[in-house]
């Protein structure tokens, strides 16, 4: 393993904020591994990377899909070596508890929960093994305030934020770190054109978010950020 190149594997970075993200660590020379169901996206955000575009490796993946995933890692992953895995596809509805349906709450906890434990499942034998490696989990603010037409979303984020707690505990004399990532409104697709129009200055940049992540995940001394809130500075939409 010793000789197999480092790697950033990131989820959903055909938009928002994982595309910011893949853009701020390709551009670092950092190489990353970019995955979403949207492979159009994917290439051309290398196209776009310009000189930077051999530092970005598109792949297409339902992070819902566990048993692609394992065919991921096996034809691609097991190639490298995943220093950090980013948690970042994710969605939600916006609607009340009571207007969600069934196929709602469950697509929601598939991605955002579930996506992220099968990419955790993924990566950490071998960051075990190494006895290195960082897991940053892009969680929300609904882990820290209540927000009301998100009620899945928050049992999805908040699930990801339990599981994570109790999965550094056990990994953390292994050297493997755990840094939770609870952004407050961002402005990209997730939100509608309207909700954007309206409240574009009141709404971070992902590029901002991205830029923070990555100064984060370069911290190289025995110190790390287990966990961040990142909010507009007037407050919450
Ligand atoms: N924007 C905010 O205000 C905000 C605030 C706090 C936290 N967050 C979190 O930030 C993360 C990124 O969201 P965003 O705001 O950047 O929204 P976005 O632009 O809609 O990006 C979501 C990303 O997730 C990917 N994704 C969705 N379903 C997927 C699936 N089944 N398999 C693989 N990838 C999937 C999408 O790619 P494909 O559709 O191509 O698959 C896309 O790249 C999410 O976890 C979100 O909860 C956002």
């Amino acid at each position: 393993m010793a000789d197999k190149k480092n790697v950033v594997w990131i989820t959903g970075t055909s938009s928002g904020i994982g595309k910011a993200l893949a853009i701020e660590f390709a551009k670092n020379n950092i190489f990353v591994i970019g995955t979403a169901r949207r492979l159009e996206l994917l290439f051309k955000l290398k196209k776009d990377l310009g000189e930077h575009e051999n530092n970005f490796e598109p792949h297409q993946l339902d992070i819902t899909d566990y048993s692609a995933i394992d065919q991921f890692h096996k034809k691609v992953l097991s190639n490298y070596r995943v220093d950090c895995l980013i948690n970042n596809a994710g969605i939600t509805s916006f609607k009340k508890a009571i207007d969600d349906s069934i196929e709602d709450i469950e697509n929601i906890l598939r991605v955002n929960l579930f996506g992220g434990i099968y990419a955790i499942k993924t990566v950490l034998p071998d960051m075990l093994e190494k006895q290195s490696g960082t897991i940053i989990n892009i969680l929300s603010m609904v882990t820290k305030k209540v927000f009301t037409s998100s009620s899945a979303y928050t049992a999805s984020k908040s699930g990801l934020m339990g599981y994570t707690k109790v999965l550094r505990e056990e990994v953390r004399d292994k050297n493997i770190r755990i840094i939770n990532v609870s952004p407050g409104a961002t402005s990209t697709e997730i939100w509608s054109k309207e909700i954007r129009n309206k409240h574009n200055d009141s709404m971070m940049n992902s590029d901002d978010i991205a830029r923070i992540v990555f100064k984060i995940n370069s911290e190289k001394s025995n110190m790390v950020v287990e966990d961040i809130i990142l909010r507009p500075v007037k407050g919450d939409l």
